[in-house]
């Protein structure tokens, strides 16, 4: 069966390595992630936004990792990501996940605390785990100065307040990353020697600071993506316009996973993976039209994509 998340969190903690969670929204999306993660026996968060519960609907999702259960051995755990109200974490709890998040980050605090704290106790009831978040991720769109953006990271001194009103089992914090593939401008980068966008470097002093606040306690990361440079080249050389895209760099995240951080989302990763596999096949095959030539490019792609993910930056493989 679906599995939730605590003892993949505890195991993770005290081992020094983080569990994958993964967006998804269709079957070959579902099969690439799942291929690489049963034959390196990780374990593995799959995650649906409201978004994607929309796209492909509940029913599909739930039974698409089902049927990713029945043929891989290995504990997976069926998450909402980025729930925005009580009504969508009822609708998953009650339809068969296993994880939910409820984001109240853009709320005051004490809503924040106040609408968590439903969600979990609900959640609970039913046997289901519940990630919260405190701290906005800086998103590139909002164009923001140094001090705004300082306001926006989580603040240290709030996290033990809020995880026990709260009783959420695992918390996301912002720390410098951001959702997407354009995680930072060229004007908040520096370049290398190569001409390679920099970003600036995650806030660990803020996660070190949290940790020491609330030892043993899970950490999510949002917006980890590392925007791989070998797919966004594969788009662009490929019909693809996507110039300055950025994520977070690798080693950051390796390190990451180290500490206390639990959870490493990651979607736009699997986006530009499936996207490179798709538009580079019709560049080479410009007279296919069957879904299952181009499509199965993609998932290639994927299922590479995670096996690097689990071996190379969560250090998730042999854990199942
Ligand atoms: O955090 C956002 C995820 O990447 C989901 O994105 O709402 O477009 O499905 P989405
Ligand atoms: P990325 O856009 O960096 O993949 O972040 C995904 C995420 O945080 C989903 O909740
Ligand atoms: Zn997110």
């Amino acid at each position: 069966p679906l599995v939730g998340t605590k003892e993949m969190f505890k195991k993770a903690y005290d081992g020094g390595y983080a569990i994958g969670a993964f967006n998804v929204n269709n079957m070959e999306i579902v099969q690439g992630i799942t291929d690489a993660a049963g034959e390196l026996k990780s374990p593995l968060i799959l995650q649906v936004s409201a978004g994607a519960r929309k796209y492909a609907r509940h029913e599909y999702l739930v039974h698409l990792v089902k049927a990713a259960l029945e043929i891989n051995d290995i504990p997976i755990a069926l998450h909402l990501d980025h729930g925005a109200d009580f009504d969508i974490c009822k609708a998953c709890i009650d339809g068969g996940f296993t994880s939910v998040m409820i984001d109240g980050s853009h709320l005051p605090y004490t809503e924040n605390v106040a609408l968590a704290k439903r969600v979990a106790e609900y959640a609970h009831a039913h046997g289901v785990v519940v990630e919260a978040e405190l701290g906005q991720l800086a998103g590139i769109e909002d164009d923001v100065n140094v001090s705004a953006e300082d306001a926006s990271y989580t603040k240290p001194e709030e996290v033990q307040d809020f995880v026990e009103k709260t009783g959420v089992d695992s918390l996301a914090i912002a720390i410098g990353t951001s959702h997407g593939a354009f995680k930072f401008t060229p004007e908040q980068c520096t370049r290398n020697a190569d001409g390679v966008l920099v970003p600036p470097p995650l806030r660990f002093d803020i996660l070190e600071e949290i940790e020491k606040r609330i030892p043993g306690f899970p950490i999510v990361l949002h917006g980890a993506s590392s925007v791989i440079p070998k797919y966004v080249k594969i788009i662009n050389e490929n019909g693809g316009h996507m110039p300055d895209a950025v994520g977070i760099p690798e080693d950051q995240l390796r390190r990451a996973a180290k500490s206390a951080v639990c959870k490493i989302n990651i979607d736009s990763d699997l986006r530009l993976a499936m996207t490179a596999g798709i538009r580079e096949h019709f560049k080479k095959e410009p007279s296919h039209f069957d879904p299952r030539q181009y499509l199965s490019d993609g998932r290639n792609y994927i299922k590479e994509l995670v096996a690097h993910k689990i071996k190379e930056v969560l250090g998730s493989d042999g854990k199942a």
